[in-house]
């Protein structure tokens, strides 16, 4: 959610930091501040708004200092103001901290704080424990003590980072729920909420772990827990590439990243697929084979689109692999009293790695006995550590917040995973064929609907002032409708619903006029008849119609306004390339109602509060 940035090394922090931040907005962008450490003082500026804004009110030049800390925020308590933007300090103005997370018992403890005399600028969690932390200072006269001592008592989830005065060369990180990484540079050290905040200084990075905090200083770093038992860190390196965080000259990372997927798409397939065999290679999952084959059940639990992906993730399944499918949203998975035996194996879809809810159900399913994988997309997440085994998305960073590239990653590798699941038990070497070649045939399809996407753009400017759209489909592709839904809702604030097309008649039919209009995705399948009686439904009712149709249906132009082809694929398929028309139309008409795409209100690209 929050974005966090510190740096402590031999070059000016302040420029170090402010460009990290920037790598860092699309995780929250409501305010933004740094703090750098010109001992005997703290030179802290913020402002609500996003980092430029920062810029312009401030002279960054004049933060000089080698120590220092920034955020990024996205509120949770106190609105978005120049007050609740971190970085937060103590009493005395001579700690300063930048949390990300939420602290639960914070009213108690500001009750005390209270009640000893403390008073408090701002509405947030944070600044109660930055003022905590200072209390404890006071009577410790250490500072790694005070941050120990006061993390040993919060309640709740933080990924924060202590500067001061008191310990001007020395940075304090800690974590519990909210991802932080080391950078490990010559005689500079990083500390950041993500990678992406680090790379352009060094590749190796540290994952910090749960419960663990880092003392940083110029020349070194160490690990331990809160509990203060030393740990031993493992230096990795990052995967992805600088340029990969560009906008390589596209105007929004949204649109950048709808146009990667041809190379995302096959990204995901690569060195994994055995098209004569009819099969795949998972490596990943090779220690839990036997798991796998004796599983008796599969339970999907994610978040947003990435819980679309495992709605589409059930029909492969029980279609290829005849395994019986559960999809569970993550949020209420475990407060249900989930029933999860031994035999079954529950896998997290996420797109970050890091989503609260997501982590919170597999800890859940963990302690109920289930095998517990991963498909994620960010390697070494949280997520991706704290499964007993999984397959990485490899669809690169995906920055805009509305995800697209991830989506269609994630349909790539659970296909491979029906097919892998289906060749174990009874799916015949020609239907495994069939998939496979049909997967192999995707990029270049999704690069020919690419080719087209001035159609959408032209549609688009028609639509853009509506205010519903609905979204059906039928079988497979009812996920598709929920996710392009979905994708319009986030970034152009058009109020959008899916549904599978046959519940139309149950309700939604209630809301079809001349300025409802309804996309279709009505490929030629099982249920193609179906959905065209659906369609004459709603033109009865003089509702716009646009059709996501094969390519070569003559017919259903007679009936909808716009039709939208895309080529014939294997019908479970269907919903990749669906996808690719539907992320377009939310980006054009969001562009055309001049909605900031990549950074929509509200939203943030990693969700790690519950
Ligand atoms: O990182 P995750 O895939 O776990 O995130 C889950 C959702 O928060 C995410 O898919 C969200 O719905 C996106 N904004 C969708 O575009």
């Amino acid at each position: 959610m929050c974005g966090i940035v510190g740096y402590i090394g031999q070059q000016q922090a302040a420029p170090i930091i402010i460009n990290g931040l920037k790598r860092l907005e699309y995780r929250g962008y409501d305010s933004a501040g740094v703090c750098i450490v010109r001992s005997p003082e703290l030179d802290i500026a913020k402002k609500a708004g996003r980092v430029v804004d920062l810029e312009a009110n401030v002279d960054i030049s004049l933060l000089t200092g080698t120590t220092g800390v920034g955020h990024t925020r996205w509120a949770t308590h106190g609105i978005p103001n120049d007050v609740n933007a971190h970085p937060h300090t103590d009493a005395s103005g001579r700690i300063a901290l930048v949390h990300n997370g939420i602290i639960e018992n914070y009213l108690t403890i500001k009750k005390k704080l209270v009640a000893a005399g403390y008073g408090f600028r701002s509405e947030t969690d944070s600044e109660v424990l930055a003022v905590f932390i200072g209390m404890l200072y006071d009577t410790l006269g250490d500072l790694e003590s005070a941050v120990r001592t006061a993390l040993s008592e919060v309640e709740g989830t933080f990924g924060l980072v202590v500067v001061s005065t008191v310990e001007p060369d020395m940075i304090i990180a800690a974590r519990r729920g909210s991802p932080l990484i080391l950078g490990i540079g010559n005689d500079e050290f990083l500390v950041a909420s993500d990678a992406s905040a680090v790379i352009a200084h060094t590749r190796q990075v540290v994952y910090l772990h749960e419960n663990e905090m880092a003392i940083l200083t110029r020349t070194g770093f160490t690990t331990k827990t809160i509990a203060n038992v030393e740990t031993h860190s493992v230096i990795d390196e990052i995967t992805f590439e600088l340029d990969q965080l560009e906008k390589g000259g596209f105007p929004h990372f949204m649109l950048k990243e709808i146009y990667e997927q041809p190379m995302t798409f096959r990204d995901g397939y690569r060195g994994r697929l055995l098209i004569d065999e009819g099969n795949v290679r998972l490596g990943g999952l090779t220690s839990v084979v036997d798991k796998l084959r004796s599983a008796k059940r599969i339970i999907f639990t994610a978040c947003g689109t990435s819980w679309h992906a495992g709605l589409v993730g059930e029909y492969l399944i029980e279609h290829l692999a005849r395994i019986p499918v559960e999809v569970e949203y993550a949020s209420e998975f475990r407060y249900r009293n989930p029933i999860i035996t031994p035999d079954d194996v529950v896998i997290a879809i996420s797109q970050s790695g890091e989503t609260a809810d997501t982590l919170a159900a597999i800890r859940e399913a963990r302690l109920r006995g289930a095998t517990v994988l991963g498909m994620v997309n960010v390697v070494g997440s949280t997520i991706a550590r704290e499964t007993d085994a999984g397959v990485y998305l490899h669809a690169g960073p995906e920055i805009g917040v509305a995800s697209t590239k991830a989506f269609t990653s994630q349909l790539c590798v659970l296909t491979q995973f029906a097919l892998y699941l289906g060749r174990m038990r009874q799916l015949g070497l020609e239907e495994g064929k069939n998939i496979a070649r049909a997967l192999d045939a995707i990029p270049d399809q999704i690069h020919a609907i690419l080719e087209k996407a001035d159609v959408i753009e032209a549609i688009a400017k028609e639509y853009a002032g509506v205010s519903n759209i609905l979204y059906l489909g039928r079988g497979v592709n009812f996920p598709a409708a929920l996710e392009g839904a979905l994708k319009l809702k986030e970034i152009s604030y058009i109020h959008a619903e899916g549904y599978p097309a046959a519940e139309m008649k149950h309700g939604p039919i209630a809301l079809i006029d001349e300025n409802m209009p309804v996309v279709f995705i009505a490929t030629k399948d099982e249920s193609y008849d179906k959905i065209l009686s659906n369609i004459q439904e709603v033109r009865a009712r003089n509702g716009k119609v646009i059709a996501i149709a094969s390519e070569g249906d003559d017919h259903i132009s007679a009936l909808a306004s716009h039709v939208l082809t895309i080529p014939t694929t294997h019908p479970l398929l269907t919903p990749v390339l669906a996808s690719i028309p539907l992320q377009l139309l939310a980006y054009y008409i969001a562009v055309e109602r001049g909605c900031n795409v990549d950074m929509p209100r509200n939203l943030a690209k990693s969700v790690t509060v519950e």
